[in-house]
């Protein structure tokens, strides 16, 4: 059956050439989207409000391409220029001159909508505003912009380097070309793009999270160890990581935030969240961002 994206054909005509990405939030995601920009060859403005956060991220972008290098996998020159394309500011201001921003913040609807409308008033009128989105509605967030025509959803996956897929979801606004150009900029980037709908948790995540939500109702049962789900789960069946050390690496809090977007968004308590969830965010173990969550970072 063919799928109709219902995209607004009507006003395209933005081919905008993207030379300048911005980047919002130098947190898990956005420091590897902004990675990938720049390997790519981008001029790439990273910014996150917490100055900590962005000298975090900085180092792990230092750790792996002096990795890259020590593997002969980049050369000292290509991370020299890597570095230079890479521009860090705390102000959102300095997003004024970019083609396009990618927005990677916290998972929350009101907080989303609130950065992409300040965005739509600091960036040129043409700049493409993308949200990086694990769940929620892209034509919500779009609606609180000035341009909802140029508004789409990004998602990306965690390791954003190793991982090939971005999801690009189109508003109920956004125009064709805008959607051409986003898909381009995912192949240049390195990665397979594959149109979705929008729809709660798109394709991916509509199908994850449910997957390793049930995952931590046997944890919770005492069906069995966290290991022994995970080590069961990989060599029945195939699967490269078990579903609670995935929980653990994508972080608790946002599997939670997704099961309940879901449950909100549907209306239907087949994906009410894992007690096991709750309790570990309530304790602050949201995984191996926090030292803890399934299992214990810390040693
Ligand atoms: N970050 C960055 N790089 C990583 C990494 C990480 N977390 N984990 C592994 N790598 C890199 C290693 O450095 C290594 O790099 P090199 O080849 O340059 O030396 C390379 O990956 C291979 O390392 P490993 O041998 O340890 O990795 P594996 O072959 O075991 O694969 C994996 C690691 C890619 C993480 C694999 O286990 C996997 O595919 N797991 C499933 C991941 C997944 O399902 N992601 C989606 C989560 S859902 C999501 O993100 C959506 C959100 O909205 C919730």
């Amino acid at each position: 059956m063919e799928v109709d994206f219902s995209i607004n054909k009507e006003e395209g005509n933005h081919t905008v050439e993207i030379k300048n990405i911005g980047v919002l939030g130098a947190g898990t995601m956005g420091s590897g989207i902004a990675q990938v920009c720049v390997e790519a060859g981008y001029r790439v403005v990273l910014i996150d409000v917490v100055p900590e956060i962005l000298e975090k991220a900085l180092n792990r972008l230092n750790k792996a391409w002096g990795k890259a290098v020590e593997k002969d996998k980049m050369t000292f020159e290509a991370v020299a220029n890597n570095k230079a394309l890479l521009i860090r500011s705390t102000d959102m201001n300095d997003f004024k001159d970019v083609d396009i921003v990618i927005e990677a913040i916290v998972e929350n609807l009101e907080i989303k909508k609130k950065v992409q409308q300040q965005l739509s008033g600091i960036c040129k009128p043409e700049t493409i505003l993308v949200t990086n989105t694990s769940s929620l509605s892209i034509t919500e967030i779009a609606a609180a912009t000035n341009r909802p025509d140029k508004v789409l959803g990004m998602h990306f996956f965690n390791p954003v380097v190793r991982m090939k897929l971005v999801e690009v979801i189109p508003g109920a606004e956004t125009t064709e070309d805008v959607v051409n150009v986003v898909l381009e900029l995912a192949k240049t980037i390195g990665k397979e793009p594959v149109l979705a709908k929008d729809s709660p948790g798109f394709i991916v995540n509509r199908i994850l999270v449910p997957y390793i939500n049930e995952a931590a109702n046997a944890f919770y049962e005492g069906v069995a160890s966290a290991s022994e789900i995970d080590k069961a789960m990989k060599l029945g069946a195939g699967m490269p990581m078990g579903p609670l050390e995935l929980a653990d690496m994508v972080g608790i809090d946002i599997v939670l935030a997704v099961c309940e977007s879901f449950v909100k968004e549907f209306g239907d308590p087949k994906y009410r969240p894992s007690l096991a969830f709750k309790q570990k965010v309530r304790a602050g173990h949201l995984g191996v961002k926090t030292g803890k969550g399934f299992y214990d970072y810390s040693k």
